[in-house]
């Protein structure tokens, strides 16, 4: 038998309809904040990825699908390609390719789709799984630099979980400073390490060497008290970014989203400048990051476009319907009628009552006129219609229809014209 690739999954109905429902609402916020969406290819050239997502982070350097795609003539040089592992550098990508800064315009860009990433597959972590994520960005004139941008996709972010039902989120919030400050900020690091370095675990002390800032993500216990002790980021902020992060934080207060500043979060992608913020849920066990984000004031011009300041951020979708799903938010839709011709030539009937009714906006299942009345009404039962409508040569010759509620078992005649207000409940 074939099956599924590991860390893929089929996601099948009734549960697809909470991701539906998920997505639903969540347009509806996108639109009410004047975000559009976007979409971008699911591959891209390899070095989209390399260079705005960084050649040391670990995306690219082990979790990329990646190909050579054969040139199509003999003499032509393949092409390596990548599947989209996150989406930020693709939209920037497009936004540079089609001039999306030339119309002075602030753009509010969203998407919704699969991401691939070669990780390890565990709960909540997944070799595809899908984001929820939109970007910010435009040039400097159209205040894409300005921190009331950050503090409106928080609170957007703050909102939007709220309205899906979901509690007990909490923000981390940072700030990692501009590139002069990191490269400070890193050198500080180097140097604060030295001393302890021979006591820290050995992933740390190859991170000591190549990427200091990720030693900060350790979670070995015995490292903690010394990891306690190393130079904070804020120490390095320069006023502007120091001004910067007060004044995102300043808004965060008087709109009352609560925060708490975790100076040790390191996002997994070097874009960052600025703010940078993860959401996490209590339930999701170690994959506990529902979301991340932040600032990439940088981003376009490292990839050969103009100054572009942007903010954005990715909800991981298969994330936050488990943390829905744990709270105890379920959808599940099931059809307002069954409609159940009876006897022979009465499928015809019933095909065209049902066609009414789907036009007026009922959802209808329809039967088959072989199956016997109680076929029909187990039918009706399992597919979880509330209501079963009978289609018999009687019911068609006076176009009054018996229809019957199934948890009450209350019947009652109505007639075909009124037929699509009694079952939405209208009547
Ligand atoms: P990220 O933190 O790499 O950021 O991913 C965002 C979210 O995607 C995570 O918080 C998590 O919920 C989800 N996620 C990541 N990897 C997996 C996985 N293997 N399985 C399931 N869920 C996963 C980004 O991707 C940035 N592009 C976000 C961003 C947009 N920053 C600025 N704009």
């Amino acid at each position: 038998m074939i099956k599924a690739i590991r860390g893929t999954r089929d996601l099948l109905p009734p549960h697809t309809d909470l991701w539906n429902w998920v997505e639903a609402k969540v347009r509806d916020i996108f639109r009410r904040y004047n975000f559009h969406e976007i979409r971008t290819p699911l591959f891209e050239d390899t070095s989209l990825f390399a260079r705005g997502v960084g050649e040391d982070t670990d995306i690219v350097t082990k979790e990329m699908f990646t190909w050579a795609d054969k040139g199509r003539a003999a003499s032509e040089r393949s092409q390596s390609l990548t599947l989209r592992p996150e989406n930020t550098a693709g939209v920037v990508r497009a936004y540079i390719e089609h001039g999306l800064g030339n119309s002075s315009v602030l753009q509010k860009l969203y998407y919704i789709g699969p991401q691939f990433r070669r990780e390890r597959p565990q709960k909540g972590r997944y070799r595809q799984f899908y984001q929820i994520g939109a970007e910010v960005i435009g040039p400097p004139s159209t205040g894409s630099e300005s921190p009331v941008r950050d503090a409106e996709v928080l609170e957007m972010l703050a909102t939007l979980l709220d309205e899906l039902g979901l509690g007990g989120w909490s923000l981390q919030l940072n700030s990692v400073g501009c590139a002069a400050d990191r490269a400070r900020y890193n050198k500080g690091l180097r140097e604060a390490l030295k001393p302890v370095i021979h006591q820290l675990c050995a992933d740390c002390q190859s991170r000591a060497q190549t990427n200091p800032l990720r030693v900060l993500d350790c979670k070995v216990p015995e490292d903690q008290p010394i990891i306690a002790k190393l130079p904070r980021i804020s120490q390095y902020l320069d006023d502007a970014c120091r001004e910067n992060f007060a004044a995102v934080r300043a808004m965060l207060d008087a709109l009352g989203v609560p925060y708490s500043v975790n100076e040790r979060m390191v996002r997994g992608l070097d874009y960052y400048t600025r703010t940078t913020f993860e959401f996490t849920h209590p339930n999701l066990g170690a994959q506990n990051a529902v979301l991340g984000g932040g600032r990439y004031d940088g981003l376009s011009e490292s990839l050969d476009g103009p100054k572009a300041p942007g903010i954005g951020f990715a909800i991981g979708e298969d994330r936050l319907i488990l943390a829905l799903q744990a709270e105890g938010v379920t959808v599940a839709e099931s059809p307002e009628a069954y409609v159940a011709p009876l006897g022979a030539g009465m499928n015809a009937h019933a095909l065209q009552l049902a066609r009414g009714l789907r036009r007026a906006g009922v959802s209808v299942e329809l039967g088959d006129e072989t199956f016997r009345l109680k076929k029909s009404f187990e039918a009706a039962e399992k597919g979880g219609a509330r209501y079963i409508v009978i289609v018999g040569e009687d019911e068609v010759k006076s176009g009054e229809f018996a229809v019957k509620e199934l948890a009450s078992g209350r019947q009652e005649q109505v007639s075909g014209k009124k037929l699509a207000e009694y079952l939405l409940g209208r009547p």
